[in-house]
């Protein structure tokens, strides 16, 4: 049955467009500074065509991969975004069910508006990945990677690219805040956590005060290490991550219960090193364009990464998927597997839970009719002779 007011993400774009407050709005669909990159993470897909061969009998298409154990239903899964309950009032839970209900992998970010063990306990055995951002005072990560294991989470995406937050002007604009009324409930208890309204009130540092600073100094431009309450503007960024220390400290505290992704790698030399220093998975990623607008789109970084990689480790991608078409694209330029982050966000506004359903079934339909136009019944048989890239001219 077709939701008959809904049948593309753009349109699901357009619905959850006057579902939100403006604040909410902004905060989702922004990129960082002029928002070339956001941009350009979409365009980047309209410039390859697919090669499709006929007479192949596709009367049976299998979409399914295997992800951390498990059948996926497709090769995508919902990449972490923060703070959920602004879309709708169900946040997380309403996206963990959904993707259950659908076969899809879920990534929880560390900034949620609901706790990890309550999603971990919506999503069952449905495969659930914990977002990390890496504090400097490393009590409350370890308390947070414990708290990940004993909930059965099957791996940590280590978010790379926010060595300093992006500039968002909208954000910055709309002084944009966490209503009081939300928590952000992985840190509860810890650092004097609090709402980010009232952490502002006492001092806290929401976008209104953080203004364009990058990072947090002491007057002689000496790094503070953020203190107090823990919320995404004082505690997300944390510029001293580095390849020696925190990789290696972070695989030994996962252990052999959650594997070590990195998320957020562009380039080749990044991605050597991640094999380098035995992560077991990449995500290539520029955070859906809000960190840094200039950077290469991720689906045109692909290609270097999946070179340096060989095989060694998969490689995944998130930016700019909205049709099943981008995702054939994706997988053809040698990604093992897809992330979609502001669709889902779309269909949460939308519609809650039924929403975020919505958003996956669209997506779900056109993987498998890419697939068998294409001429493929098997994901793992989408290779790059099923692409051509088309020049500036249009040929
Ligand atoms: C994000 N993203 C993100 N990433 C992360 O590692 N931790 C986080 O907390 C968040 N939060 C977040 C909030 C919002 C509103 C957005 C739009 C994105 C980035 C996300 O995981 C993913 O990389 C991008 O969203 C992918 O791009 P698309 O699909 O949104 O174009």
């Amino acid at each position: 049955p077709h939701d008959l007011n809904c049948l593309t993400i753009s349109e699901l774009q357009k619905h959850a467009a006057v579902m939100m407050d403006k604040q909410t709005r902004d905060y989702y669909n922004e990129g960082a500074d002029s928002g070339s990159t956001l941009q350009e993470n979409l365009d980047a897909y309209t410039k390859y065509r697919i090669r499709p061969r006929v007479l192949r009998d596709v009367s049976k298409i299998d979409t399914s991969v295997n992800i951390f154990g498990h059948k996926n239903s497709i090769p995508l899964g919902v990449a972490p975004t923060a703070m959920q309950r602004l879309a709708h009032s169900d946040g997380e839970l309403a996206t963990a069910r959904a993707c259950k209900k659908m076969g899809i992998a879920m990534g929880l970010s560390s900034f949620a508006t609901t706790t990890l063990e309550d999603v971990a306990e919506a999503s069952g055995d449905n495969p659930h990945v914990l977002q990390l951002y890496l504090f400097e005072e490393r009590d409350h990560s370890v308390k947070l990677l414990k708290r990940a294991k004993e909930a059965g989470y099957k791996a940590v995406f280590l978010t790379v690219d926010t060595p300093i937050l992006g500039r968002r002007n909208l954000e910055i604009r709309n002084q944009f805040k966490l209503p009081a009324h939300f928590k952000i409930p992985n840190f509860e208890g810890q650092g004097d956590n609090q709402p980010e309204a009232e952490a502002e009130q006492r001092g806290g540092q929401s976008t209104a005060r953080r203004g364009s600073e990058a990072g947090y100094t002491d007057s002689e431009g000496n790094r503070v290490v953020p203190k107090g309450p823990i919320t995404f503007h004082s505690h997300a960024a944390n510029p001293t991550l580095n390849w020696e220390r925190d990789i290696e400290w972070l695989k030994k505290e996962c252990g052999d219960e959650m594997q070590v992704w990195v998320k957020g790698i562009a380039t080749a030399e990044d991605a050597l090193l991640a094999v380098h220093h035995g992560v077991d998975g990449i995500v290539v990623s520029n955070h859906g364009g809000r960190q840094l607008n200039g950077a290469l789109a991720t689906l045109d970084a692909l290609p270097e990464v999946v070179a340096a990689v060989q095989g060694k480790i998969p490689v995944h991608v998130d930016g700019g998927i909205r049709h099943g078409t981008d995702v054939f694209k994706a997988l053809a330029l040698g990604a093992d597997f897809v992330w979609i982050g502001r669709p889902v966000l779309w269909g949460l506004a939308y519609k809650g839970q039924a929403g975020v359903e919505l958003c996956l079934r669209l997506l779900s339909d056109e993987i498998r009719l890419a697939m068998g136009l294409a001429g493929v019944t098997k994901v793992e048989e989408i290779t790059k002779e099923y692409l051509v890239k088309i020049d500036k001219s249009g040929f």
